[in-house]
């Protein structure tokens, strides 16, 4: 194991203190303190709370509670109920109550398009189930505030005496809104409940007659929601509660409530309701509702159940210590679904199109079904403690195009939009098997995988993992979605496996690399170590790319080939004496890390993929688990985490970008390949980022794609660039030690890099020639003009031309080398460190297999 790298032990210490602190983050804190009443206690008390607000729901009447308002006249008595929160000494803001019913009757009357006001009839039908999601943005409503709002003292110890409050502070109340614009989601859930109708004649009217105008509101059944305001002050996605009320399907109105220990809310629910019509059918389902709760809760004697209309989310239920936070009364409002799909019905009424089409998309059989048309709710909320009104923003406040309320789609729809956007990620995914695939058919000999990036294939590599993971996860959880999770998460398996074979492949090919340049970087260190002892007298010599050929003295005989380390291949016709001395003279020579071959001459260590497939694991933990407490940090911060996520990941191509650069190697992947692979990892960002109506109901954010997308886009560019201009393009000299330059420029009178290739100048014949048995043959045929001289090469037996620069001419001139042209005609052959040339294609196409010349057995520089 190489000293870099943790034993696997520290490993699983790592991966123990993730699962310790999962448990510690999860587990709940079910202990009661000593000295702390009993949860048995607790139970009994808050059952008979809550009976006691149900009688006085039971037994109150319309106008029953009407607080002191504004608009209150003078000699008028306000009156209030003997409800937690509902009470005059509680001092709550009741005196905005007015305010907002009279705003909760504007918003209805806007959406049913009855402009003077009078009726309750709608101009269209609502749709009667709305279980779907509906999002859009809020204002805060001011405009019955005249000045300053009235300071307020709120006693927790006098509104709700026995509680133990987590705090009691009101600064730091959850859920204070006090920003002036955000982001609300409302999540409706109606669950399997028969509505319930009842004959509006009550005695509380005072008249016996059933009341003409009530046959929207005598149908009414229980409802629940999920609201998400997102605020300044909130975390995550915004603050997070759950509301319980009541909704009216005929003409699409919902109130609802939050419930807690300082405001008995759902009992009080049918006095903050706009109009008589709805105050009596509301009484009466919650009477009936809540009675089977209160009956529940006081048969239960072991324990305590919560609150059974808590506003906290997950339903754990504000226990023991309720945190206080500001309270919430919804109401909501239907919008009629557009009259256009009246008109492509023919003469079915509105009624009837609208039933047909819930009836179809609950129990599918295959009826023809327009298009399902969004779902539009407005929607005004009061916190009646914090005393804040929120609106949604739209008409009749708005115009048009500053907001449409909430809109959203029914469930039904949104799952299927889910599923069909699942469908299409899975072939996203299945694009990116098929280029892996490609790719790794492509770099099947050493020297071309030795080329590949481990850590590009790794990244992209670690992104299908996650994706099987949390792909996998959903389709454990959500049974809806279990088809469609399941192919994706599938395809991201075969991604990951096929993704795992290649990279395992790079990883074992660049081990003895990886072997080589630690054993240089110790060589060094044991150099400098030495030299501090004693100063070297002889300076490491500066390795001369050249070799064994005839025309080179023998003092220069290469040095290359023995610093490998690796298995050396002599050439038969080296010096060894000589070579010998060399090492003697040079015990630690640098090594051009660029020139260290990618053989196998190294047998790959069996274990080492383990440790670094463990890394690539432990990795993937830390990312998942980050992620997950993500979700609950405040916006600012998660969308920061989220931006230098996707800028990190879509950042795949920079380790192949510096493998070129470090190897001086170009054509590492197929441009198939990089554009496939830049497209389609883009492509889910495109969707979250651009598509208004995303199934996540993400915000679109333009200028986040357009810097993602431009990052990958110059990306792709500097490897364009590598690929024209060479890899080391652009960088300085000094930055990276010099590889090998395979198309030089060709001077005849270039002595110091030991002159012209074997083949292209007349020497005298010696013993190697003559064993090479090219030298001597090429040499007689080669043309005298100066300018262009030809050889065979040996690889495809047909004559190369090659331009060659006179002696004392200047190689940047008008001669054959110099400028574009120059560059490209010196494109055209390949000259090795041994000083062979070949057709640049020919010794490509040999380089994939073997980095040895083809003459000589020299080792060759990686291109
Ligand atoms: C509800 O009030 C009526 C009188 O208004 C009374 O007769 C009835 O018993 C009450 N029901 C409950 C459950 O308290
Ligand atoms: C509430 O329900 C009880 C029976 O559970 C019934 O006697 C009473 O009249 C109901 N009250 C109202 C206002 O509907
Ligand atoms: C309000 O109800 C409580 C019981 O919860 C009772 O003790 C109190 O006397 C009532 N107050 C009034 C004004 O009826
Ligand atoms: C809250 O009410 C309690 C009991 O009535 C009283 O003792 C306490 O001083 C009050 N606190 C404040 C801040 O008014
Ligand atoms: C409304 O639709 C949802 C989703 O299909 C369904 O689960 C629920 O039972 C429906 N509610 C009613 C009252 O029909
Ligand atoms: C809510 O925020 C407002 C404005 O910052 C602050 O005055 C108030 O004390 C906070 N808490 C409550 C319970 O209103
Ligand atoms: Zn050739
Ligand atoms: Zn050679």
């Amino acid at each position: 194991m190489p000293p870099n790298q943790p034993p696997p032990q520290e490993y699983a210490r790592v991966l123990l203190i993730i699962i310790l602190l999962f448990f510690l983050y999860t587990s709940p804190d079910q202990n009661v303190p000593p000295g702390f009443p009993s949860p048995h206690d607790y139970a009994a008390e808050r059952a008979a709370r809550a009976r006691h607000s149900l009688d006085i729901l039971n037994s109150s009447r319309w106008q029953d509670f009407s607080p002191k308002g504004p608009t209150t006249p003078r000699g008028e008595a306000s009156r209030y109920l003997n409800l937690t929160g509902f009470r005059e000494e509680d001092d709550y803001a009741w005196d905005r109550l007015s305010a907002f019913q009279k705003r909760s009757r504007e918003f209805s009357v806007e959406a049913r398009g009855e402009g003077d006001g009078t009726g309750n009839g709608l101009t269209g039908e609502v749709f009667e189930n709305v279980t779907g999601v509906v999002v859009g943005k809020w204002v805060r409503y001011t405009d019955d505030l005249n000045g300053e709002q009235r300071q307020r003292n709120l006693n927790l110890t006098e509104i709700a005496p026995g509680i133990d409050w987590a705090f009691r502070d009101e600064e730091y109340w959850t859920r204070n809104i006090t920003g002036n614009e955000g982001r609300l989601q409302i999540r409706i859930d109606e669950r399997n409940v028969e509505g319930m109708s009842f004959d509006v004649m009550d005695k509380d009217v005072g008249s016996a007659e059933k009341r003409p105008s009530s046959w929207y509101t005598d149908y009414a059944r229980e409802v629940e929601a999920s609201l998400i305001v997102q605020d300044e002050t909130s975390s995550g996605d915004g603050w997070d509660m759950k509301v319980h009320g009541v909704h009216w399907p005929r003409n699409g109105v919902m109130i609802m409530t939050t419930t807690s220990e300082k405001f008995a809310g759902i009992f009080g629910l049918p006095h903050l309701t706009p109009d008589l019509d709805h105050y009596i059918t509301s009484q009466k389902v919650l009477n009936k509702t809540l009675e089977d709760v209160v009956e529940g809760m006081e048969r239960i004697t072991w324990g305590d159940n919560g609150n059974p209309w808590t506003a906290t989310p997950n339903n754990q239920g504000d226990a023991t210590m309720p945190a206080p936070h500001c309270e919430f009364v919804l109401y909501a409002q239907v919008y009629p679904v557009d009259s256009d799909h009246a008109i492509d019905a023919g003469g079915l009424t509105m009624t009837t199109v609208v039933h047909d089409m819930e009836q179809e998309l609950r129990f599918p059989n295959g009826a023809p079904i327009p298009h399902i048309p969004d779902m539009q709710v407005s929607a005004v909320i009061f916190s009646p403690d914090c005393g804040f009104v929120l609106e949604s923003k739209g008409p009749p406040s708005f115009p048009q195009t500053a907001g449409k309320h909430l809109t959203g789609k029914k469930q039904e729809v949104w799952l299927h939009d889910i599923q069909y956007w699942l469908h299409i990620f899975a072939l996203v995914i299945f694009g990116h098997i098929l280029l892996m695939k490609i790719q790794s058919k492509e770099a099947s000999t050493p020297s071309t995988v030795g080329r590949v990036s481990l850590y590009t294939i790794g990244m992209m590599l670690m992104a299908d993992a996650l994706l099987f993971s949390s792909m996998s996860l959903l389709s454990a959880t959500v049974t809806t979605f279990f088809p469609s999770a399941i192919l994706t998460s599938f395809a991201a398996l075969m991604s990951v496996a096929l993704g795992v074979r290649f990279i395992s492949v790079v990883y074992n090919v660049q081990e003895p690399e990886r072997l080589e340049r630690q054993r240089v970087r110790q060589a060094a260190e044991a150099n400098n170590a030495a030299a501090r002892v004693a100063p070297n007298p002889t300076p490491a010599p500066v390795p001369i790319i050249t070799a064994a050929g005839a025309d080179v003295p023998p003092v220069q005989a290469p040095v290359q080939a023995n610093l490998n380390l690796a298995p050396i291949i002599i050439p038969s016709d080296q010096d060894i004496d000589a070579e010998i001395a060399e090492n003697a003279a040079a015990p630690a020579p640098t090594l051009p890390t660029t020139n260290a071959p990618a053989g196998m001459q190294v047998p790959p260590r069996n274990n080492s993929f383990g440790a670094v497939y463990m890394k690539f694991v432990l990795t993937l933990t830390v990312i998942l688990f980050t992620s997950l407490s993500a979700m609950s940090w405040p916006v600012g911060i998660r969308n920061v985490y989220i931006h230098i996520l996707s800028f990190v990941y879509l950042s795949f191509w920079i380790p192949q970008i510096r493998r070129n650069i470090m190897r001086n190697c170009r054509k590492a992947l197929l441009w198939k390949f990089i554009i496939g692979q830049s497209v389609l990892r883009l492509l889910p960002f495109a969707y979250f980022y651009l598509r208004e109506d995303n199934v996540m109901f993400s915000n679109t954010d333009w200028k986040a794609f357009s810097v993602l997308a431009g990052w990958v886009w110059i990306q792709i560019w500097i490897l364009v660039a590598q690929e024209v201009l060479g890899p080391r393009w652009g960088l300085p000299k000094g930055w990276t030690e010099e590889g090998w330059d395979y198309h030089p420029i060709l001077r005849e009178d270039n002595v110091e890099a030991g002159g012209l290739p074997i083949g292209l100048v007349q020497i005298p014949s010696s013993p190697t020639l003559d064993r090479i048995n090219t030298g001597d043959e090429q040499g007689s045929r080669k043309k005298k003009d100066g300018s262009v001289r030809s050889v065979d090469c040996a690889i495809c037996m047909q004559v190369l031309e090659v331009p060659v620069v006179a002696a004392g001419e200047d190689a940047t001139g008008s001669g054959a080398a110099g400028g574009v042209a120059g560059m490209l005609a010196r494109r055209q052959y390949m000259v090795t460190p041994c000083r062979h040339v070949f057709h640049s294609a020919c010794l490509e196409g040999w380089m994939r297999f073997r980095l040895q010349c083809p003459i000589c057995r020299e080792n060759l520089p990686p291109l």
